[in-house]
């Protein structure tokens, strides 16, 4: 498919899966697959913004990933801080706007810092918004929503029976953002492992078993040439769809 005939989707999100076993196919430590999974995000950033992509989440790191060995968690938090390091000033020059959901406080107090200030510089940015997230979990992220409207309520500033799906969706981190049109999932697992819960009810999902950085532009093509073939009903038929579009 030519990009002219791709239907781009406005949402991307993807769990990068799949570090560890590139890794572990080349004899190598799981921590040289998560630094090829850095070189992996660079090239898809970057054809997202030539497509169009308005937004691109990407789950870095689950809050379930903690329960990993000890030494994994320190290099990957490491890893973290070198990619903001490295990367945020070529973001910002390339008019990216970053942020990172999830639950920030969880990061040592220089990470936490790292990613106030990256934000700070890109927030005015204007093209693709770039959303990572980090210590995030979709059960988290609804809890903290709906804690949220709970301490309204107890202030007395909210009814209780005037909780509504919208209320609920404003106080998620991700409020601000449209829901993911495309939901991909690399390495092969085919489950959401609590990333974006609430967000992608609606969402096309997409699966694959490209391992994570070896996950290039030719294969997010792929996955777009995918999506532009679904017909997304949302509950209607298919014939109220094409009376639609006749009209
Ligand atoms: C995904 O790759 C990266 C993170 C969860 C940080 P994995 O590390 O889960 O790789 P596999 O699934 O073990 O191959
Ligand atoms: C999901 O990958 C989280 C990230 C990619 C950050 P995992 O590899 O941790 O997922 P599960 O636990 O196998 O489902
Ligand atoms: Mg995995």
């Amino acid at each position: 498919m030519s990009d002219q005939n791709r239907k781009i989707p406005k949402h991307i999100a993807i769990i990068m899966d799949g570090n560890g076993r590139w890794a572990k196919q080349r004899l190598q430590p799981r921590f040289m697959g998560h630094r090829a999974g850095v070189k992996a995000v660079e090239g898809i950033v970057k054809r997202c913004a030539q497509l169009g992509v308005e937004v691109l989440s990407l789950f870095a790191f689950s809050s379930e990933n903690w329960r990993r060995p000890g030494k994994e968690v320190s290099l990957l938090m490491e890893l973290f801080s070198h990619a903001l390091n490295n990367q945020v000033k070529k973001l910002h020059d390339n008019n990216i706007k970053l942020q990172i959901v999830g639950d920030i406080s969880g990061f040592s107090a220089s990470l936490q810092k790292q990613i106030k200030q990256a934000h700070e510089l890109t927030q005015h940015n204007t093209g693709l918004i770039l959303n990572i997230a980090a210590n995030y979990g979709g059960r988290w992220d609804i809890t903290q929503s709906v804690r949220q409207l709970a301490e309204q309520v107890a202030r007395g500033e909210l009814a209780a029976e005037d909780i509504s799906e919208e209320m609920i969706n404003n106080h998620l981190t991700t409020a601000a953002l449209p829901e993911p049109d495309l939901f991909i999932r690399t390495g092969g697992e085919q489950r959401v492992s609590n990333f974006l819960l609430w967000q992608m009810a609606y969402t096309e999902f997409y699966f694959t078993d490209v391992l994570w950085p070896e996950f290039d532009s030719g294969q997010l093509n792929k996955a777009i040439d995918s999506f532009s073939c679904r017909e997304r009903r949302f509950g209607r038929t298919s014939e109220q769809l094409q009376d639609d579009s006749d009209a």
